[in-house]
């Protein structure tokens, strides 16, 4: 497992090939044994193998990212080499419940102790690491958020109401000019040993 973890990278270039059905249900059941909190399960996934979808996708949150205060949103937006889902055959939307509900009625679940995000976020680690484990490249994508502020476009990805998009996974196999990319350095300096 170790090796897999720090085998796996952001993958910002995929072959034009599809990937098979069966590695994308081995991603989406790694997704589903995340673990979530009090067993709410509060994710959903779309799963977009359209190239039409997928560019709009990209297209749509570049306009957005154009209008944005941060200057490198705006380079990254106007930018006509810069594809927001990196090209990518399979893109997976994960959306979290706004109404996730315990099994449990404690009282204290009052104060919001559901946790779709961190839920979700498992999900996506889940994902990440089944899909490098079976030879597939993938990407954690953020930036999809300024295309999520498009209601109008974002209903075409025919999320239930009761779900928020919040992140998305891009899945293919990976440019083979890419093998062996060297992970970005990692921090030494964030472990406290109390014993
Ligand atoms: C919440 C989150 C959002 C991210 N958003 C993007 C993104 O929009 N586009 C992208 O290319 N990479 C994105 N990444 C990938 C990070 O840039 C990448 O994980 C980081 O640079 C470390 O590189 P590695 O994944 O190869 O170890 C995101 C990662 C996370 C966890």
């Amino acid at each position: 497992m170790l090796d897999i973890i720090k085998r796996r990278r952001s993958i910002r270039k995929y072959m034009p090939e599809q990937i098979k059905d069966a590695e994308l249900a081995a991603v989406l059941e790694a997704a589903a044994y995340a673990p979530s909190g009090h067993n709410s399960q509060p994710w959903y996934f779309t799963v977009v193998q359209n190239k039409e979808l997928i560019d709009s996708i990209s297209n749509n949150a570049k306009q957005v990212m154009i209008t944005s205060p941060l200057e490198k949103a705006q380079r990254l937006g106007s930018s006509e080499n810069y594809h927001l889902l990196h090209n990518a055959p399979t893109v997976i939307i994960v959306s979290g419940d706004t109404e996730a509900k315990s099994p449990l009625e404690l009282p204290h679940h009052t104060f919001g102790s559901y946790t779709p995000l961190a839920d979700c976020a498992a999900a996506i680690e889940n994902m990440l690491l089944t899909a490098e484990s079976i030879g597939l490249g993938s990407c954690w994508i953020g930036l999809v958020n300024y295309f999520f502020t498009l209601s109008e476009e974002v209903a075409k990805l025919e999320i239930p109401a009761r779900y928020q998009p919040l992140f998305a996974v891009c899945l293919g196999y990976k440019d083979p000019n890419l093998a062996g990319a060297v992970a970005a350095k990692r921090k030494s300096d964030c472990v406290n040993y109390i014993r």
